[in-house]
């Protein structure tokens, strides 16, 4: 566990942040005026928004369940987000008591709201790491002391990849995460599509930038953008589709234009 009496959240930002702006999506209660104020309107201009925001957390609960089914039983969550209901540990020791997961993220109020990431299991074992998912080697080696890397990993990229820009090479990062993990491993991913309702995200994307920190601004992409983040992967049926079509079970959503592209993908 990292020291994170030493950063609390700034007492009154003038940028919103994914992870406040994603908790007033969620309903959350953790958030400042500037959030609030990007949330709702990027939401009026996308009305799938908080839909989306949803079915991206049930995807997420879907994903791990299939993967721990499948006998991953170590996590790397990587944009974990402010705790919400069913957080990957939650779900993956509900399966398998002894399910091991690394959260990391870049937001002091994910650090200050961090104390209900550790409480695992006791047979299970869970870390929070605060860092950037750019640095790939300050994560990897953070996160070798609670996973072994031997052993296959869930490497969670779920509504992050957007935060970084294509001139940051995303796809690089992505790949420089899955080289040190075990054969077996798996990417599950999701990122909100270019390519569907594209004039409305677009605006809403365009609110949100206007109001986040430039290393903190979103970037909607394609499809085919997304697919390359599987690259050398094999991806597990339906493929690369938009959330609700990913395994649904009989509860889940079916608006299937919800826009974002979501995949698990399995490193041979
Ligand atoms: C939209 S939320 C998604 C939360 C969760 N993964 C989910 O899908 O429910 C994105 C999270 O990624 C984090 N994040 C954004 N850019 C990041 C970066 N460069 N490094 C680490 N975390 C980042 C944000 O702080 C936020 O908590």
């Amino acid at each position: 566990m990292n020291d994170y009496a030493q950063s609390a959240p700034t007492p009154h930002p003038t940028n919103a942040h994914p992870a406040r702006v994603y908790n007033v999506w969620l309903g959350g209660k953790d958030h400042y005026l500037v959030d609030q104020e990007a949330a709702e309107l990027a939401a009026q201009a996308n009305p799938t928004i908080v839909p989306s925001v949803r079915a991206n957390r049930a995807f997420l609960g879907r994903a791990v369940r299939h993967l721990a089914a499948s006998g991953v039983r170590q996590f790397l969550d990587i944009g974990t987000g402010i705790p919400a209901a069913d957080n990957t540990h939650e779900v993956a020791q509900r399966a398998v008591p002894e399910s091991r997961v690394v959260y990391v993220d870049n937001d002091p109020i994910v650090l200050s709201h961090a104390r209900a990431l550790l409480v695992s299991g006791p047979q299970g074992q869970t870390d929070y790491v605060q860092a950037d998912a750019r640095d790939v080697d300050t994560i990897l080696d953070a996160a070798s002391r609670t996973l072994d890397f031997e052993q296959p990993v869930g490497l969670m990229l779920v509504a992050i990849l957007q935060y970084i820009k294509d001139a940051e090479d995303p796809w690089d990062i992505t790949r420089r995460l899955l080289d040190r993990l075990a054969p077996g491993s798996h990417l599950v991913l999701s990122h909100p599509a270019a390519d569907v309702t594209s004039t409305e995200v677009a605006e809403s994307m365009r609110i949100y930038n206007e109001r986040a920190a430039s290393h903190a601004s979103a970037t909607p992409r394609t499809r085919e953008e997304v697919e390359r983040f599987c690259d050398g992967l094999e991806i597990l049926d339906p493929g690369v589709v938009t959330l609700t079509r990913w395994r649904p079970g009989p509860t889940d959503a079916s608006d299937d234009s919800l826009p974002m592209w979501c995949a698990v993908a399995r490193k041979a």
